[in-house]
């Protein structure tokens, strides 16, 4: 009996805590109806960017859970193929172009009313069988990848918000702004297949924005050099008629696959961002957002630095106009690349692996929110956009987050959808029942 006393106590006090936003003391855990209105791209588009994204793919179809989120317009507003639209899955056997997987994921895409970013035209990995095994002349090669480009390019005409044309073509060294020579295209086509990957992208699309998309450029400020020095290339490329001006570029998509504890500052990642914006009419995303740990399962101080990373990354989003959306290379930790790469290394995403919601999903809620509060402010000057820009930029959207906040309010999601039991991780069939009294927070042990 005593048990049960303290157990409803516990559950009692603890109750306005994890309610409590992390500063504002409002809310933090919106209502059932509210969670529709406030998903990440909602969030996002209120606060004055295009999306709030994820990429997928077709193996995860058959996972309802998965599914159930991905396919919530409010949740994620741009999709993009993980893997089905390069190359090597795409034309596995040469002149046989099979479509049929990235078209459902475009199909989904356009259900749901979702922008759609296709990935990628022309990138060193993953490659056909006949593109890599094969001995190429540059006459030949070139006529093989502008066969390929403005196939698939054409295919998906006015379906692709955005096309990454050319992925790491510089070397992977964070130290080095030089052209990778691992690629095949920079061995046989040299420099050049970069202009006339975008030229060829252009004439078969004049309406989607064509990027470059690369990882590091958010640590190396030489790397990021590399990619200013990229567009100009493409800026400056004289078409087979002689033209100047016909290979577009629109944009750069900083891929951030970052590790938790090692996330630039606010001010390094603003100019970072502000390098590419700076250059006429080019435009950045972050592109293929992970924050993992370096060591897994990660503990509670670990998920909250997690949580305080996106912030981050998220705020300087926000800081910068020309900084249109955040696109995460997948969502939930179950089929993060991080683990097949990096083995012992993880964790990196905002859901974990039975599709809950970490801290570091409050914690983009919460930046994203205030984003919404500082839009709505009567009494400053500027301009709404321009006043989320002064206050993502000065670090005001995410000032004394709590983490131990977000870290509960994440607990809460657990429990909530585990049907309501208050009580945090326990093993041993032991639960752990917190008691917030005036001495801090004690631990009340039930069966
Ligand atoms: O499709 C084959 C399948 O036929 C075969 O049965 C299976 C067994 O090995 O492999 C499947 O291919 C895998 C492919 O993902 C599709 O699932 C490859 O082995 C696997 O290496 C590949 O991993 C992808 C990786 O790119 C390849 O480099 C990851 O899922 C994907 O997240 C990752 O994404 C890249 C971006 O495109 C570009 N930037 C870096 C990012 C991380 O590497």
């Amino acid at each position: 009996m005593a048990r049960i006393t303290a157990a409803l106590l516990a559950g009692l006090l603890l109750s306005p805590l994890i309610h409590a936003s992390p500063t504002s003391g409002k809310p933090l855990l919106a209502s059932r109806q509210d969670e529709n209105s406030e998903g990440l791209h909602s969030l996002m588009v209120a606060a004055g960017k295009l999306f709030f994204g994820t990429a997928t793919d077709v193996r995860y179809l058959l996972d309802k859970a998965h599914q159930a989120i991905v396919n919530n317009p409010s949740e994620f507003g741009m999709i993009v193929p993980e893997n089905s639209q390069k190359w090597g899955e795409l034309e596995k056997e040469k002149g046989r172009v099979d479509f049929t997987n990235a078209d459902a994921i475009a199909a989904a895409a356009a259900k749901n009313g979702q922008k759609f970013r296709c990935h990628v035209l022309t990138w060193a990995a993953q490659l056909p069988s006949f593109v890599t095994s094969s001995t190429w002349t540059k006459e030949a090669l070139t006529a093989q990848l502008k066969a390929h480009i403005t196939t698939v390019v054409t295919h998906y005409r006015s379906q692709c918000y955005s096309w990454d044309v050319v992925s790491e073509a510089l070397s992977s060294s964070p130290d080095s702004n030089t052209l990778s020579n691992s690629s095949i295209f920079q061995k046989v086509i040299g420099p050049s297949y970069i202009p006339l990957s975008f030229y060829w992208a252009s004439l078969a699309d004049p309406d989607a924005k064509l990027y470059y998309n690369d990882f590091n450029l958010e640590i190396s400020p030489l790397k990021a050099q590399g990619v200013v020095d990229i567009v100009h290339l493409v800026r400056n490329f004289i078409s087979p008629t002689g033209e100047k001006g016909k290979a577009r570029i629109d944009g750069t998509g900083l891929q951030s696959h970052l590790f938790v504890g090692q996330v630039p500052s606010l001010t390094s990642l603003i100019s970072s961002l502000e390098t590419f914006t700076n250059l006429t009419s080019l435009e950045v995303s972050f592109s293929e957002l992970d924050i993992s740990h370096d060591s897994v399962p990660a503990n509670d101080t670990q998920m909250e630095q997690q949580a305080q990373d996106y912030m981050t990354v998220v705020s300087a989003c926000l800081a910068v106009e020309k900084c249109v959306g955040i696109t995460v290379w997948g969502f939930s930790d179950k089929y993060s690349w991080i683990q097949d790469a990096f083995p012992g290394k993880g964790e990196g995403c905002l859901y974990d692996e039975k599709m809950k919601k970490k801290a570091a999903w409050y914690g983009v809620r919460e930046v994203l929110k205030r984003a919404g509060v500082v839009m709505a402010e009567r009494n400053s000057t500027g301009s709404p956009e321009e006043r989320i820009r002064n206050a993502a930029r000065n670090g005001r959207l995410m000032e004394e987050v709590n983490g131990t906040a977000l870290m509960l309010a994440a607990e809460k999601e657990n429990e909530t959808k585990n049907g309501g039991s208050n009580s945090f991780r326990g093993g041993l069939g032991w639960r752990a029942w917190p008691v917030v009294t005036g001495w801090g927070i004690w631990v009340v042990l039930s069966l």
